[in-house]
């Protein structure tokens, strides 16, 4: 059994749920100062690495961005385009780092990205090399990151690689907690460089979740943090990250995000429900929103999941508060999320798969803390739906239901 199907934890998770609904629709004190003037809500764009791997070039990054652009993706919020790893080359005798063949010219790119309305990414390690091998910026932090200001780069993410052997394991062989600091000061000191070069930029840890990075990266300058290993487009590695964001909630907020990873929505052999549940839930956990697909050969129904305003605006609403999986019955989860105003976002997913029969499901609108009746709004019909204690739930497997309920009514028993 799930170690969050526990009563306990349960009943815990309910608690704070509750609770949190007293929160007034203005954003609470301590959020309205956020740590940085970016990412005030979760970065919202496309990545390179989950469709182009290392075969991306400088005209897949233009195509993608007259993409976003033309198929409205830019409208809906999708603001940054990032160069994920491969695209660096050589340092000259200065330490200067040029770029690969593949990317004649950094600067023009991001001119022509910028022209488009849009924001550019850029990736590195704080090790000698990146996780494809090529070149990384150890020792050379500041005229690397003086480098992509001098381009125009608004975000970088930074993958901690090759630092684990070169560095970490190097200097404090079998001494973790030594390692760790080595780590922590190797993200702290690329922060420095990158606020000493005045531009603002979007800065994202990628180190795969190890050591509580949601405990230490905010005060580290990291706008956000993956908080596991690699995604694939595969239900169940999809499931399996859902899984192990129980309990990050706390964390996140303006400013500083727990990220899942970039979506893979449109990727492998992901179906439309799995599809539609991924982003439904990467919405419910306030996560970073970065499409990983081929966006000219987008399919209609993709890009229909992409660019619905209705969930987006889950994961965008300005309170940042992230959502908690809330109870599971059997095979079925449900979620909630507290949104500003009031609000509450519910999604209801059947992680069960077709080899197995489901058992009915009844919603329990109780344990959310809601009445016994909700109206609300079907974020993938669009239609107004309501809600019933103990309604019986029917969901495909793998599929999702998303709800909004903007006016909630009095909690049972108030
Ligand atoms: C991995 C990272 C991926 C991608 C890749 C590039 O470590 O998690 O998202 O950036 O490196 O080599």
């Amino acid at each position: 059994m799930r170690a969050f199907a526990s009563l306990s934890l349960a009943v815990l998770a309910l608690a704070s749920f509750t609770a949190s609904s007293q929160v007034p629709a203005k954003t609470p004190a301590a959020l309205q100062v956020a740590p940085t003037k970016v990412a005030l809500t979760p970065p919202m764009g496309w990545n390179s690495w989950n469709y182009f791997f290392d075969k991306v070039t400088d005209k897949d990054i233009r195509d993608s961005a007259d993409q976003i652009v033309a198929s409205g993706m830019k409208d809906a919020g999708y603001i940054y385009v990032n160069i994920d790893d491969t695209w660096e080359g050589e340092r000259d005798a200065s330490g200067v780092l040029h770029t690969n063949a593949k990317f004649p010219d950094m600067k023009a790119l991001a001119d022509y990205v910028h022209s488009k309305g849009l924001k550019i990414g850029i990736y590195s390690s704080p090790g000698p090399k990146t996780c494809a091998g090529y070149e990384g910026s150890l020792g050379h932090e500041q005229q690397d990151a003086a480098l992509y200001a001098s381009w125009g780069i608004d975000y970088l993410k930074y993958d901690l690689c090759s630092f684990i052997p070169a560095v970490m394991q190097k200097q404090a062989p079998s001494d973790k907690p030594a390692q760790m600091r080595l780590m922590i000061a190797a993200y702290d000191k690329m922060n420095r460089a990158l606020k000493a070069t005045g531009r603002p930029i979007v800065y994202s840890f990628c180190q795969y979740g190890w050591d509580a990075v949601w405990e230490w990266a905010p005060a580290t300058g990291g706008n956000l943090w993956r908080t596991t290993g690699d995604i694939q487009p595969d239900w169940d590695r999809i499931y399996a990250i859902l899984s192990q964001q129980e309990g990050l909630e706390k964390y996140s907020g303006p400013g500083q995000w727990n990220d899942p990873d970039m979506l893979e929505v449109g990727n492998g052999k992901l179906s439309l429900a799995e599809n539609r549940t991924h982003f439904s839930l990467w919405a419910m956990l306030a996560a970073p929103l970065l499409a990983g697909n081929d966006l000219p050969h987008m399919k209609l129904e993709i890009h229909a999941i992409l660019t619905n305003k209705d969930v987006i605006a889950i994961d965008q609403d300005r309170l940042g508060r992230q959502g908690a999986r809330i109870y599971s019955d059997g095979e079925v989860d449900v979620w909630a999320r507290h949104l500003a105003g009031g609000a509450v976002a519910i999604a209801v997913v059947n992680a069960g798969s077709d080899r197995y029969p489901t058992h009915p499901f009844h919603l329990n609108l109780r344990k959310l803390g809601l009445a016994a009746t909700e109206t609300g709004k079907d974020l993938w019909t669009g239609k107004t739906i309501e809600l019933t204690q103990n309604m019986p739930l029917d969901l495909a497997s793998h599929d999702v239901l998303l709800v909004r309920i903007d006016s909630p009514h009095a909690l049972a028993g108030k």
